[in-house]
């Protein structure tokens, strides 16, 4: 027997796997069926009733359909061999309407202070498929408000619909089991269990995965209406898991950072710690120009005479052998690429190895936290930022070269080099002192840019774009969010010159052809989004509803 069937939805004929439910096949020919409860994530639950549609199963006896004797409930009702679906009967109009008159009883309509509004299925279905005036005469019934979930989340149960996302989340996803409902009827509403605290590393999730206003984030409360932001594709540098984001951002400033649908990496999820680190880009202590301390060259140089001056420092170590290179697991892939062949190819360098930019973060967990805290480990050494085969030498064997006054140029992507090694701060500044040549690239100021001849202003992960490779070996692409810091460059461009400067020469002109150089597989960055947008909210973006950002 096959394992596909073949249905029509609408008159669309679409062939899916058996055990398909009928809202995702319609997804497969471009019909989006409104539902609340439904999330591709979560365990079906089939409570609002919104999905239903005039479902037709084919008789084989009697070799014609059967109509249904009530609309069914697509999210919950298999994809059969033969079926016809109708979702848009006045009948299924009819009932949906009932639906939303349903569940907006005693909904307070506060959609004007509502952080969900513009990005609200609720608004977005009545817009759709209701438009009424209520006709409820008398008082609606009344349910907390303000309540605190944990330090992060506050619950309204007034707005709430009782679709248990949040509770299948926390019983399913986080498998902390955090959230239930309590009372019968309209006295239902949302609580926390009792010995919880809700502050586990997920609990943010629940906010984008509540179709309304009912769940909202401390932070994003009343800080920016949805309309004014842009959507830019991103990738969480807080671990080696790369969840895809999307950067929610407005006037050069990140707002928020919410969760993009990637199945085989972080599905529709990502942990609070990913979000949080927008805030800490504005803690960086940045420089507009290059910083120079050499003779010859004024304090705060142009770009031409900074890499010209690179240039000298590095081209006579192709002879001489004495450089030493250390790359950042926060590079991009390209920038490795470009970055070893620096090293390797134009100076013949052997010393080289990738150093930990950061080391402190939310411990590994099992669902998508790793003990990694940097992006790119892997992706770095597989651009080839590893000691060479003859004479290599690895970090601590560079360490002990420079301390031993044995390197005369050392360059070093990123910050964090001081601080992270089983040396104390002293010893590590002592050894790095005996360098005469420092050459530090890097989006932050630290210890090392005290001890720099020369550093040169990176951009950082809001303001380029790349690639990463997670720990499972997928490449996720993100794009520039944020205008660049004044006067910073392009790591891929700025490496490339450096090449050029150094007497060689790059060796890819494109991000493309850095990404065909290091094999990566062009179908593995592809967004995945999963099911298609509002039909009457077009111009919205697709990266609404079912995790906030992941889908629609
Ligand atoms: S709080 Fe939101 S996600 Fe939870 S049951 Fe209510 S509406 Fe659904
Ligand atoms: S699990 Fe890692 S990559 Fe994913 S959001 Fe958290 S810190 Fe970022
Ligand atoms: S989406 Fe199907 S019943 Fe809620």
């Amino acid at each position: 027997m096959s394992d596909q069937v073949t249905l029509t939805i609408d008159g669309k004929e679409v062939t899916v796997p058996k055990g398909t439910k009928v809202i995702d096949a319609a997804k497969e020919v471009g019909v989006e069926i409104p539902h609340f409860c439904y999330h591709p994530g979560l365990p079906v639950d089939g409570n609002c009733r919104m999905c239903i549609a005039d479902v037709r199963t084919w008789n084989a006896r009697a070799e014609k359909h059967f109509p249904a004797r009530r609309p069914a409930v697509t999210c919950w009702t298999d994809a059969e061999e033969n079926m016809q679906v109708f979702t848009d009967t006045p009948e299924v109009k009819k009932s949906r309407a009932t639906v939303m008159e349903f569940l907006l009883i005693n909904h307070p309509i506060d959609c004007p202070i509502c952080d969900k509004a513009g990005e609200c299925m609720l608004q977005d279905h009545y817009m759709g498929h209701d438009r009424k005036r209520s006709e409820l005469r008398e008082e609606k019934v009344h349910k907390p408000r303000l309540v605190e979930f944990g330090e992060r989340i506050v619950y309204n149960g007034e707005r709430c619909i009782l679709c248990s996302r949040c509770t299948r989340f926390t019983t399913h996803v986080s498998k902390t089991f955090d959230l239930g409902i309590v009372n019968r009827g309209d006295r239902a509403i949302v609580e926390l269990a009792q010995d919880s605290d809700f502050d586990h590393a997920y609990t943010d999730n629940v906010a984008d995965i509540c179709p309304v206003g009912a769940l909202t984030k401390q932070d994003f409360r009343f800080k920016k209406r949805v309309w004014f932001l842009k959507h830019t594709d991103g990738v969480c540098g807080g671990c080696s898991r790369n969840c895809n984001t999307v950067v929610d951002h407005d006037r050069a400033e990140v707002i928020r950072v919410m969760p993009r649908r990637r199945d085989e990496i972080n599905e529709h999820w990502m942990c609070n710690e990913g979000r949080d680190l927008y805030k800490t880009l504005g803690e960086a202590v940045r420089t507009s120009a290059p910083i120079a301390k050499v003779e010859g060259l004024a304090t705060a140089p142009g770009w031409d005479a900074a890499l010209a001056w690179a240039g000298e420092q590095l081209a006579p170590q192709k002879k001489n052998g004495k450089l030493a290179a250390i790359a950042s697991p926060w590079m991009t892939n390209e920038e490795a690429l470009v970055f070893t062949h620096l090293v390797t190819k134009v100076l013949k360098g052997q010393w080289l190895d990738v150093k930990d930019d950061v080391v402190d973060g939310y411990p590994a967990d099992d669902l998508l936290h790793t003990d990694d805290h940097n992006p790119n480990r892997n992706g770095v050494i597989a651009a080839g930022c590893v000691p060479g085969k003859k004479d290599g030498k690895d970090l601590p064997a560079i360490l002990e070269a420079c301390a031993a006054g044995e390197v005369e140029v050392l360059l070093v992507w990123g910050p964090g080099l001081v601080n992270h090694y089983d040396r104390d701060a002293a010893a590590m500044v002592e050894a790095l002192s005996s360098v005469p040549v420092i050459i530090q690239i890097t989006d932050a100021l630290d210890e090392l840019s005290e001890l720099a001849a020369l550093v040169l202003p990176a951009r950082n992960w809001a303001e380029r774009n790349g690639t990463w490779t997670n720990v499972d070996g997928h490449h996720s692409r993100f794009k520039k969010a944020l205008r660049p810091h004044g006067g910073s460059r392009d790591g891929f461009e700025l490496l490339s010159e450096l090449c050029v400067a150094a007497g060689g020469k790059p060796p890819v002109k494109t991000f493309k052809d850095a990404r065909k150089k290091l094999k990566q597989d062009p179908d593995s960055d592809v967004r995945d989004v999963g099911d298609g947008e509002f039909s009457f909210f077009k111009n919205q973006s697709l990266y609404r509803h079912h995790g906030g950002a992941t889908e629609v």
